[in-house]
């Protein structure tokens, strides 16, 4: 009888390419993916904590499981993710669902197949925890759900301890994979017919820092050096160590798309320096400034958080003149979450939530009309597209310029995977609608 897995994951890419390696190791027992829940034979909640609704989504879907749980007493449910590797989470998880399996977290990933053998050996809950981060797991072997692009790790961890974030709490302290691996998976990745690759670490710039292995730019240089036509990503680029090289490399390779993440969170010096952040606002707008130089076009995206502890009017006002100084093509705006354990979260002057939530309908006011405004610039112009996907409910195809930009389009054919010139006709805020131009 065949067995199936569901894996729901919460989190940023690198949750996704690992719930991409968990359903790698679950094909390697025997297992195939199914669409719901219901059907499967093993689920995994591939858990998030970066702010409490990530959290607290997790929490509701795992508490909705109790009653398939109660009907299916063979199913296995698992948890793992971020959220299981805070300090005593998996203690409290296990006294709230009972009838979890199996919890692990983000170190011991890769032992998950050991883990559900050793459940079917035993009648009671499998709860390990691996609290040194150790090495990094090369040898997953991800089952890639993300056609035409992949993901690739090059770095695990961070050393930044930006005050308000968990993340370094979790994933422990930043270790780079060798570039002879990295470099080899993506020349795989391309021989198997990838148009896209990105690569992922909590701060890419800091890329192999401490060893005798290549930088960051270099180790981009080299995979655009791989024959074949395709599209080279990376995030996230922390501000602090964006450099000049970097930029000019960028420059110099057509592969490497003209769209960098630079996360600013903040427009205010006070805060910048509470949260860690180690630039400041004149830092940040020159790292804009040498990029623009070498790379004109380059669209740039960040995050924006609001509603830090002290944050003032004044405060917020210069992260709303810093956006209207940048012109960001997109960013993802954040209202403040206090994550127990960080250095935010013993602030004193936590800003009330009512004050938060009207500083984020400001800034995203503010933030969509950017984008818009940015959009309406492709209207007219025959932009080159990766096709990425099908969307059923409108009956187009869709994918991104190399800015980011999501064009929708009609085609006779399937034409996943493929670059296709699209004429743009009209601008819809994020997203743009145009025709494929035939040469
Ligand atoms: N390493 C990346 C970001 C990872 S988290 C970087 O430094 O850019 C992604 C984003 O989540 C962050 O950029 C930040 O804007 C947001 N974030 C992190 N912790 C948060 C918190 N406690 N509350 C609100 N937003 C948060
Ligand atoms: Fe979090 Fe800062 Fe590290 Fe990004 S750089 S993961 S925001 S601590
Ligand atoms: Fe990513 Fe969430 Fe962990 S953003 S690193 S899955 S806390």
């Amino acid at each position: 009888m065949e067995k199936y897995y569901h894996i729901t994951t919460y989190g940023c890419q690198m949750n996704v390419h690992e719930s991409e390696k968990i359903a790698g190791i679950l094909a390697g027992l025997g297992y195939h993916a199914c669409e719901s829940i219901d059907d499967a034979d093993i689920v995994v909640f591939n858990t998030c904590c970066i702010r409490e609704n990530a959290e607290n989504h997790a929490y509701g879907n795992i508490g909705m499981l109790k009653k398939l749980k109660a009907k299916k007493k063979d199913m296995i449910v698992a948890v793992g993710g971020c959220l299981t590797q805070q300090i005593g989470k998996a203690e409290t998880l296990h006294k709230k669902f009972p009838y979890v399996d199996i919890i692990f977290g983000t170190h011991n990933l890769n032992k998950l197949g050991e883990l559900i053998l050793k459940k079917q050996n035993n009648k009671k809950p499998v709860i390990e925890i691996e609290e040194n981060e150790g090495s990094v797991c090369e040898e997953d072997k991800p089952l890639r759900t993300s056609y035409p692009n992949a993901w690739i790790n090059i770095t695990y961890g961070c050393n930044n301890f930006c005050s308000y974030c968990i993340v370094p709490y979790v994933r422990g302290r930043e270790r780079s994979r060798r570039s002879e691996d990295i470099i080899a998976e993506a020349k795989s990745l391309i021989g198997d017919g990838y148009k896209e690759i990105t690569l992922l670490g909590q701060n890419v710039n800091s890329y192999a820092n401490g060893t005798d292995d290549i930088s960051f730019p270099e180790l981009l240089q080299r995979i655009a050096d791989i024959e074949g036509k395709f599209r080279l990503r990376f995030m996230t680029s922390h501000p602090k160590d964006f450099s000049e090289e970097l930029a000019k490399v960028i420059a110099a390779n057509d592969k490497i798309c003209n769209n960098v993440h630079l996360p600013v969170q903040s427009g205010s010096n006070a805060v910048l320096k509470a949260m860690n952040r180690r630039y400041t606002r004149e830092d940040y707008l020159k790292k804009i400034e040498i990029l623009k130089k070498y790379v004109p076009d380059c669209a740039v995206t960040t995050d924006l958080i609001v509603g830090f502890p002290g944050e003032s009017e004044e405060d917020f006002e210069d992260t709303l003149s810093l956006v209207r100084e940048v012109g960001f093509s997109s960013a993802f705006t954040f209202v403040y979450s206090k994550r127990e354990g960080t250095v935010a979260a013993r602030m004193e002057n936590q800003i009330p939530e009512e004050v938060s939530k009207d500083r984020i309908m400001r800034l995203v006011e503010l933030v969509n009309a950017n984008t818009r405004e940015q959009s309406l610039q492709f209207v007219g112009k025959t932009v080159e597209i990766l096709c990425e996907d099908y969307d059923e409910k409108k009956n187009l195809y869709l994918g991104r310029s190399e800015h980011g930009r999501m064009a929708y389009f009609k085609s006779p054919t399937n034409v996943v995977g493929e670059f296709l010139n699209v004429r743009i006709n009209s601008a819809n805020g994020v997203s743009l609608l145009g025709d494929i131009v035939k040469d």
